[in-house]
């Protein structure tokens, strides 16, 4: 048995947010968040969060799989910005669905989140633990956001995506890979709550987002293309069967070095950034989410799914449509 995508769904709050409202708020331009990112606007909740997003991502690709919430056996969130510590996004999510049947619990890896889920959910079908999985990728970043630091600012939105797995006796998941730097950690952090209690007077504080940026951006073209040659190696499948790379949305420009790194037409490398920024763990499948209402992806079709993100943590799924 492999766990096969059957679905697919995913939802962006209604409010546009474009560079030029950004210029209004801190110090930046659309030239140079363009020219940088390839960021053209991005979506930012105003009232709902985390849970709300991912619900709304999985009704759609519960209704595109056709299988009912009761047919779910488990919920995986990947996400960084939970609304709350516990209980959990994806008990959360469980509840908005009325998943009633599903064990829920959320996976904490950042922007690869959602692979790092994937390849959770094919470990339970491949041990016969679960049959029917709902796994999701959502994130509201805005709210760890300091909006007086331009330069991480501009770079995210919110938004969330899911797929239905199933487990399918002739394909889908064909392999992953999944790894950790953690002592690279603090090059991307937010460390909320990190502190405080009554011993040393401290008030706990939310953090926000910090990022080295230029630590993040060599360590995704060197660390992208190499877990993408391992999932392709260890599964002797060639490079040039492969029609697309669903990669995290962080930056325009990262995306085209690991098409460049990996010898590939950048025509395979689709993109959205444009429209939503980095949305984190939501990225890879609102992308995947938009391939399949396009039309774009047929059963048979290889691709490559992967994620590079804050741990520091990457992963790399290679499955059949
Ligand atoms: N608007 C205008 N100027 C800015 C902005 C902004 N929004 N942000 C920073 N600047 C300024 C800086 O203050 C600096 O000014 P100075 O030279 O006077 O000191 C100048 O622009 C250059 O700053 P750098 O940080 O060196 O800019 P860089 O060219 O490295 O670009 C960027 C920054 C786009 C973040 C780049 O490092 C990058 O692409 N990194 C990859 C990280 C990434 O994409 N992270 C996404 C989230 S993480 C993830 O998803 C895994």
């Amino acid at each position: 048995m492999t766990g096969r995508i059957i679905g697919t769904g995913s939802y962006v709050p209604e409010r546009i947010v474009t560079n030029e409202e950004l210029a209004g708020v801190v110090e930046t331009s659309d030239e140079w968040i363009v020219t940088r990112t390839g960021i053209h606007e991005r979506r930012i909740a105003e009232t709902e969060g985390t849970s709300v997003l991912a619900s709304r991502a999985a009704e759609r690709a519960l209704e595109d799989a056709k299988v009912s919430a009761e047919e779910i056996d488990f919920i995986l969130l990947a996400t960084s910005s939970p609304d709350h510590c516990f209980p959990n996004g994806a008990c959360e999510v469980q509840a908005a669905i009325g998943a009633v049947h599903a064990m829920a619990f959320d996976i904490s890896a950042a922007c690869s989140g959602f692979e790092i889920a994937l390849s959770t959910a094919q470990a339970f079908i491949q041990a016969g633990v679960y049959r029917t999985g709902l796994i999701i990728g959502a994130d509201c970043l805005s709210k760890l956001t300091d909006w007086s630091d331009r330069a991480t600012c501009v770079l995210f939105g919110d938004g969330a995506g899911a797929a239905v797995i199933q487990a399918d006796e002739e394909a889908g998941i064909i392999h992953t890979v999944m790894g950790s730097d953690g002592a690279r950690g603090m090059v991307l952090s937010c460390l909320a709550r990190s502190e405080g209690n009554f011993l040393n007077g401290k008030t706990p504080e939310l953090g926000y987002i910090y990022m080295n940026g230029q630590e993040v951006f060599k360590f995704a073209v060197k660390k992208v293309p190499e877990c993408i040659h391992q999932v392709l190696s260890e599964s002797k499948t060639d490079i040039e069967e492969i029609k697309y790379f669903v990669l995290h949305q962080a930056n325009y420009r990262i995306c085209e070095a690991v098409a460049k790194r990996l010898k590939q037409p950048f025509d395979k490398v689709p993109m959205n950034i444009d429209k939503y920024g980095n949305t984190s763990g939501a990225t890879v499948p609102i992308l995947l989410d938009q391939l399949n209402r396009e039309g774009k992806l047929t059963r048979g079709d290889k691709l490559v799914l992967a994620g590079f993100g804050g741990g520091l943590t990457w992963g790399a799924v290679l499955l059949t449509w």
